[in-house]
């Protein structure tokens, strides 16, 4: 069975993006919330990202699934997987087979901004997995978890954010958000928090700036998304895809830099930006985790991180933390 709801429809998109870019980018220095990446374009770009050479996270969180997904079955005992930002959701069939061999799942609920694109990943989940009730959910994880579909009465949960998406928000933001996602849950429900390791910092910018230059077409994507939704005149190649490794916050960041120094107009927001060249703004943190801060992390957002599993060459992690 399939269901799709809109929490987000294509005019509160709008309404929502308006507000980040007309505050972004009159801010100094400019920058841009990393959710704008994900249209249709952004999403499939994101994808081929994740079979680059240099982008080790998905490659080494699939290898800690396909070890030990029966375990994380095993602890969660549950009824439901709710998953958000599912993406493509190709690693969390892993995680599927694992709970339907367990033998409790009934439910799943992936929840993503991009709404095509989880139509389409969402939809062949229900007719592969015959008896799954799979309800899809168009949302912002940010502002929306009290609408989710995720009602206790039917058994535990486990909620899923793969892939180190939680390392795309501020320590601050990040705060709220696991705080946001323990008043959501139950006790005995759980959460699946995949987190991306700190390590040699030029493995970590060769991940953000590969030599294909997918990474700088996906980062150059939000100007065409503001172009395209907000009738803006930002030309992509006007900017220069920019990755670098903050030691202090031990998070990689990515910029876009103006080539040249410009003037764009955003239609819909009556707004002139100016760039001088050389600028900078700001268009994702991608934070790196180690054990003892995520722990503390959780435990401050009401869980008790019970497992702690990495891929053999500790890269990435995945930590399944319970509801205190
Ligand atoms: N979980 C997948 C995809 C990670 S990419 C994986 O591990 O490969 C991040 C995903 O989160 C994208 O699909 C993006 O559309 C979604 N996303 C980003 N910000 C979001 C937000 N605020 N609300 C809902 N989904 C969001
Ligand atoms: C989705 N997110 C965890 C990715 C990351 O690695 O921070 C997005 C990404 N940005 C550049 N490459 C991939």
């Amino acid at each position: 069975m399939f269901r799709i709801d809109r929490n987000l429809t294509a005019d509160e998109l709008d309404k929502t993006l308006r507000a980040d870019v007309a505050e972004g980018l009159t801010s100094s220095p400019k920058s841009l919330p990393p959710k704008w990446f994900y249209d249709e374009r952004g999403s499939v770009l994101f994808e081929e990202i994740t079979g680059l050479p240099e982008y080790y996270p998905t490659r080494a969180e699939r290898a800690i699934l396909e070890h030990r997904s029966d375990e994380i079955a095993e602890a969660a005992d549950a009824a439901a997987l709710i998953e958000l930002g599912s993406g493509s959701g190709v690693k969390t069939r892993l995680l599927l087979d694992a709970m339907s061999r367990h033998g409790t799942l009934e439910r799943f609920v992936p929840v993503d901004v991009s709404g095509d694109f989880l139509a389409s990943s969402a939809r062949p989940v229900a007719d592969d997995y015959p008896g799954l009730d799979v309800h899809a959910v168009v949302g912002d994880f940010e502002h929306h978890l009290g609408l989710l579909p995720v009602g206790g009465e039917g058994g535990r949960r486990l909620l899923a954010v793969l892939g180190s998406t939680i390392g795309n928000q501020e320590p601050a933001a990040r705060a709220l958000f696991l705080r946001d996602i323990h008043d959501t849950l139950a006790p005995g429900d759980s959460l699946l928090l995949g987190a991306d390791l700190v390590k040699d910092p030029e493995r970590l910018v060769a991940a953000y700036d590969d030599s294909q230059g997918v990474t700088a077409a996906f980062n150059r994507n939000v100007l065409s998304v503001i172009d395209h939704r907000l009738g803006g005149d930002l030309d992509p190649d006007d900017f220069d895809h920019v990755a670098l490794w903050d030691p202090e916050n031990e998070w990689i960041e990515m910029r876009l830099r103006a080539r040249r120094r410009l003037r764009a107009h955003i239609r819909d927001l009556d707004l002139e930006v100016d760039f001088a060249e050389g600028e900078e703004m700001r268009t994702e943190i991608s934070a790196k985790f180690r054990r003892e801060g995520l722990s503390a992390e959780l435990d401050r957002a009401g869980f008790d991180l019970a497992h702690w599993w990495t891929d053999p060459n500790g890269d990435f992690a995945l930590g399944l933390a319970t509801v205190r």
